[in-house]
């Protein structure tokens, strides 16, 4: 889930680093949008080759400091802005020629350890989970929600499968007393019957809820729409994720627009506009032993690209209807 993961001594483990670079080669300059600038390990790596130039975003104001730096060092060749990167269109970008959109999804180390943003079931107090530029707080999800939609949450954004208790448990408990980080986790742990030794019992609703918060889907889908729109012939789009369902967004926007589908077998598959990218590798690429040593956090990421082929910005896609379940359940946040 979380792509900064490492080792206290390390503190900042860019995931999938060296995979991405030779990807993207920096080496023959170009512009690069950092769509999840973070601490600013893809940046910086980038920025290391002489004739690149970073547009980088993120939606965490607390990264802008981190931005400063690169912004000193390199002041004609970085540009940051504390934007989500679902709005990545409303940039001006109009005579850039973009060689790359990369997205890093999930949260850093330095957010998950910040007591403030209540990413993690271990911090305490408030339920907050914002991760920067968000309208509610998992706070107002938990306790004012109905359980309906609560259970929806868990079963479809966490995959938990014991949602609808838990979900029955927390309207009892919010009864007597807001629900803090705390009493959450308590609930949880002494609702659920099936037990993986695995992982805490705390995290498939933990995750849930901060895809839910975050708006992690619409981002996601948005980003993607509008990565593609900013991109010309030979731009590439490379994401990292972290859990099922966003590889599975990422899998099927790719794979949707990069086959020609026709509408009888019989006809010839000739429709360019279905056939925006190509696909070079088709599995997902998976971190290395030596990097799963080092980070053992990056064991969940999963990295796909795609290179867009002709020079289309508008083109037709059906990922918002193909992923209407996700929305519907997003849009329950609309009476908070
Ligand atoms: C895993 S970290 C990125 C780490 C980065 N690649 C690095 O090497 O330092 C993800 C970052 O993306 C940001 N982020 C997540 N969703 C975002 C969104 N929709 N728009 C903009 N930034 C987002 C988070 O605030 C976080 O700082």
């Amino acid at each position: 889930m979380c792509a900064t993961i490492i080792p206290e001594k390390h503190m900042h483990y860019p995931v999938l680093l060296n995979e991405i670079i030779s990807i993207i080669s920096p080496q023959y300059g170009g512009t690069f949008i950092d769509c999840t600038f973070g601490q600013g390990g893809y940046s910086s790596k980038i920025l290391e080759y002489s004739g690149t130039k970073i547009i980088a975003l993120d939606r965490d104001k607390d990264t802008f400091k981190k931005s400063l730096y690169l912004k000193t060092n390199f002041e004609n060749r970085f540009i940051y802005k504390n934007i989500k990167f679902s709005k990545l269109n409303n940039l001006k970008l109009k005579n850039e020629n973009i060689k790359a959109v990369i997205f890093d999804l999930g949260y850093s180390y330095a957010q998950i350890k910040d007591k403030k943003k209540g990413l993690s079931f271990n911090s305490s107090g408030e339920l907050n989970m914002k991760m920067g530029l968000n309208d509610f707080s998992a706070s107002d999800v938990i306790n004012k929600l109905e359980e309906e939609e609560l259970e929806k949450i868990f079963k479809f954004f966490g995959e938990e499968k014991e949602s609808k208790k838990i979900a029955n448990r927390i309207i009892k408990e919010r009864k007597q007393k807001n629900i803090s980080t705390e009493n959450l986790v308590k609930i949880i742990e002494s609702t659920k019957r099936i037990k993986n030794y695995k992982i805490h019992s705390a995290t498939k609703v933990f995750q849930a809820l901060r895809i839910f918060v975050n708006k992690e889907i619409s981002e996601l889908i948005y980003g993607l729409i509008n990565a593609t729109k900013v991109l010309k012939k030979d731009g590439i789009i490379v994401v990292v994720s972290f859990h099922s369902i966003e590889d599975k967004i990422v899998k099927y926007f790719f794979k949707s627009l990069s086959q020609a589908k026709s509408v009888s077998r019989y006809m010839p598959k000739i429709n360019f506009k279905k056939n925006l990218f190509n696909i070079l590798v088709k599995k997902p690429i998976l971190p290395s032993h030596k990097e799963l040593k080092e980070n053992p956090s990056s064991r969940s990421a999963k990295l796909r690209y795609a290179i867009k082929t002709h020079d289309f910005y508008d083109f037709e896609t059906d990922i918002l209807d193909k992923f209407k379940y996700l929305i519907d359940i997003e849009n329950f946040s609309k009476k908070l």
